[in-house]
């Protein structure tokens, strides 16, 4: 497509373009999505006791310093899932919401650790996801692969058993993760079971470079073969990287509110994701925990194009077509979705 074209669009039509277009959603926690108002409706039912007087409270406290102040919320709100119907609940939310903002496809992490270590096993989560899933295909018509995500600052063996519980559930999962706190956590720690992942025909992906340094982006690419860098906005501090990063076409699932809610970037108007995409990376924009970091997928896209002047249509254009490229859907699938993308911008140039 010919997006020089689409220089003289509109705001308006562009913004109608970024939050109607086909995308997928590449970055996102489903433990993340937990609204508060569901954390408030699931302890209600299930007899928990929150430490805070309302949703307004809650909300309040949702100000964070650092990745470690988000984690330790986003851990403690995971305490109100309890049953199948909990999870069942949260991930239908999250599909509701984001085929509103016209994702085909999701790849949601889960993170089994923190249920199990509550005593909250597969055999209750997984069923839920399974259901979820199946349902936002059948109604939504949105496409759905989960990612297993293992927590970085608990031990290899941790997850190592956490992939083995998770055998009689293989044929529903996409891939394998990596995240929680970055810092001192580097990705080699992980080495075993993303080489165990890779044996199990998983896909492999690795939050780096968020807070940590550029080192451990490429110690994700080659310790752990990751295919695809979670945030790895750290990566344009390294001049190599970045070279080898737009050689390779590695996709970076960036999450620009979350970024700026965690002190990654001061601010919306600073963030380098125009930097990262003028240098040929394959970057795509993501919610990453949207309950907590204050918007969805169109959230991040529609307020990051009102502040850098640097983004307009070829930029939102390349964001698109990247998320559904950088999928691990079927070809076929991607194929489809990206000839909608496209009638959908071409009838946008003629009405331009
Ligand atoms: N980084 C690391 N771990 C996480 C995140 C994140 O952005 N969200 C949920 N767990
Ligand atoms: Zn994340």
């Amino acid at each position: 497509m010919n997006t020089a074209t689409f220089a003289d669009l509109s705001p308006q039509r562009l913004h109608a373009l970024l939050t109607q277009s086909p995308k997928a959603e590449l970055h996102v926690h489903i433990e993340g999505t937990l609204e508060p108002e569901l954390i408030f409706a699931l302890a209600q039912r299930n007899g928990v006791t929150l430490p805070y007087a309302d949703v307004e409270a809650l909300r309040r406290a949702y100000a964070f310093t650092d990745l470690q102040s988000f984690l330790d919320l986003y851990y403690a709100g995971c305490d109100v899932l309890r049953t199948e119907q909990d999870f069942f609940d949260l991930a239908w939310a999250y599909f509701e919401r984001a085929a509103r903002d016209h994702v085909v496809r999701a790849e949601p992490f889960f993170d089994p650790q923190s249920h199990t270590a509550r005593g909250i096993g597969f055999e209750v989560f997984m069923p839920a996801f399974i259901h979820a899933a199946q349902r936002a295909q059948d109604e939504l018509g949105l496409s759905v692969g989960w990612i297993l995500s293992v927590l970085r600052h608990l031990p290899e063996d941790d997850a190592l058993h956490t992939l083995d519980a998770a055998m009689p559930w293989m044929d529903h999962l996409i891939g394998l993760g990596l995240d929680s706190s970055e810092r001192g956590n580097p990705p080699e720690k992980f080495a075993r079971v993303f080489a165990r992942a890779g044996q199990l025909g998983l896909h492999r992906v690795a939050h780096a470079g968020e807070e940590g340094p550029p080192e451990y982006v490429r110690s994700a690419l080659d310790v752990l073969g990751a295919q695809r860098i979670d945030h790895g906005v750290r990566a344009s501090e390294d001049a190599e990287l970045m070279q080898r990063l737009a050689r390779e076409q590695t996709p970076l699932t960036v999450c620009p509110l979350s970024n700026v809610r965690l002190c990654v970037v001061p601010d919306l108007a600073q963030h380098n994701l125009p930097q990262l995409l003028a240098a040929g990376l394959k970057v795509t924009v993501n919610s990453d925990d949207p309950a907590y970091f204050g918007g969805y997928v169109n959230d991040n896209l529609t307020q990051l194009f009102a502040v850098q002047p640097a983004l307009g249509a070829p930029q939102a254009y390349a964001l698109l077509r990247n998320s559904l490229e950088a999928s691990f859907a079927a070809d076929a699938d991607k194929a489809l979705w990206l000839a909608q993308l496209d009638a959908q911008w071409q009838g946008a140039g003629r009405a331009a």
